[in-house]
């Protein structure tokens, strides 16, 4: 069978996917190429897609920032790799293929015992969830920290990594369903931020004190609601805006509680391959020893992407997805 990709031509909606066939292609040096078998879903493909973040090309966009697959070719100069190796990656772009290129320094092997489609839920999620907790605000044993969209694919990794730290965690999520989900990973209080005041009720929760830091994937809906639960001298990680840009922020804002704000992005903590090796490492030993469970809560074929990223921005998933080629 040939090969393909899932493409758009045009910034725009999840209807501007297109399947197109693809050549096989060659790896140049200190390339693999990679047969993939799964490929993970991330709000990050929406922002590609819609041209949230610049468009990169004029050419067909290829998305997708996140996969795991099988060494098919290798190409000169590497080494440490060999055909038939299973290997799991995060960098934007280019994952919604059948098959494709990639520096083989920017993979890890998938070790035993994980499938390649958990891996898939992993790589940009769990080392996203990773360099949040460990570096932009290092969480502390006995600290209470809020994490909004709880019940979503970085959320339920969060949720678990901060209690077995011995965080108390506190999340927000809409409904019900998504509140019960999220406090079956760690998460010790869930507020439904669809019906209740999030602000308030953190504020109760802590009785008055706040929290140390605020994990906002969630952006515009949550920023200022988010400064109002800080504790004085606490730090607003905005890491995502899946509610949109915020677009109203001003560094007074900071002023009220001393507050640190920072906006990060993964990629620019996995740059350097041997902080993504180690970064990995303690990825997967967290999955090996307990610490973090993860697996697609759905699964749907690539070619079905555009319904993929529907589902996403309309809120009706839970946890991790993964397309399968
Ligand atoms: N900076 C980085 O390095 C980095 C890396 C990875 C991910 N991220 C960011 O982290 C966030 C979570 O990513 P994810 O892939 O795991 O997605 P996700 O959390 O599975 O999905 C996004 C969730 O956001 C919540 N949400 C609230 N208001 C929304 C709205 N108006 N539209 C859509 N969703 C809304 C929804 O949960 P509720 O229904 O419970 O509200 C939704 O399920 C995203 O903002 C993403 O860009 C950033």
């Amino acid at each position: 069978m040939s090969d393909y990709a899932i493409t758009a031509s045009a910034p725009g909606g999840p209807e501007t996917f297109r399947r197109t066939e693809i050549a096989t292609p060659e790896p140049g040096p200190g390339q693999i190429r990679l047969r993939q078998t799964a490929v993970g879903l991330n709000f990050i493909d929406a922002y590609h897609r819609s041209g949230t973040y610049p468009w990169p090309q004029p050419a067909d966009l290829i998305v997708g920032s996140e996969g795991a697959g099988v060494v098919e070719a290798l190409g000169a100069g590497v080494t440490g790799l060999a055909l038939g190796d299973r290997v799991a990656y995060t960098q934007p772009l280019g994952a919604y293929a059948s098959v494709r290129l990639i520096g083989a320094d920017r993979v890890v092997p998938i070790p035993d015992g994980v499938s390649d489609a958990v891996a898939a839920t992993l790589m940009l999620k769990g080392l996203t969830a990773h360099y949040l907790i460990h570096d932009c605000h290092p969480a502390q044993a006995g600290e209470t920290v809020l994490v909004h969209a709880a019940a979503g694919g970085v959320g339920l990794l969060l949720g678990q990594w901060l209690a077995a730290k011995g965080v108390t965690a506190i999340g927000t999520a809409g409904g019900a369903q998504k509140g019960a989900l999220a406090a079956g990973h760690g998460y010790a209080h869930v507020i439904d931020y669809d019906s209740a005041d999030f602000a308030a009720e953190v504020t109760r929760l802590t009785e008055g004190r706040g929290v140390a830091a605020v994990y906002d994937g969630v952006g515009a809906r949550t920023w200022r609601g988010s400064m109002q639960a800080l504790a004085m001298r606490g730090t607003y990680v905005c890491f995502g805006q899946a509610s949109g840009p915020i677009t109203d922020f001003a560094f007074s804002d900071l002023a009220p509680k001393s507050a640190r704000a920072t906006r990060p992005s993964l990629f620019h903590f996995i740059a350097d391959p041997a902080e993504l090796r180690r970064r990995a490492a303690e990825l997967f030993a967290a999955v090996a020893d307990g610490t973090l469970r993860s697996e697609p809560h759905q699964t749907l074929p690539l070619d079905q992407a555009a319904r993929a990223h529907a589902d996403l921005e309309a809120r009706r998933t839970t946890g991790a997805t993964v397309l399968i080629p």
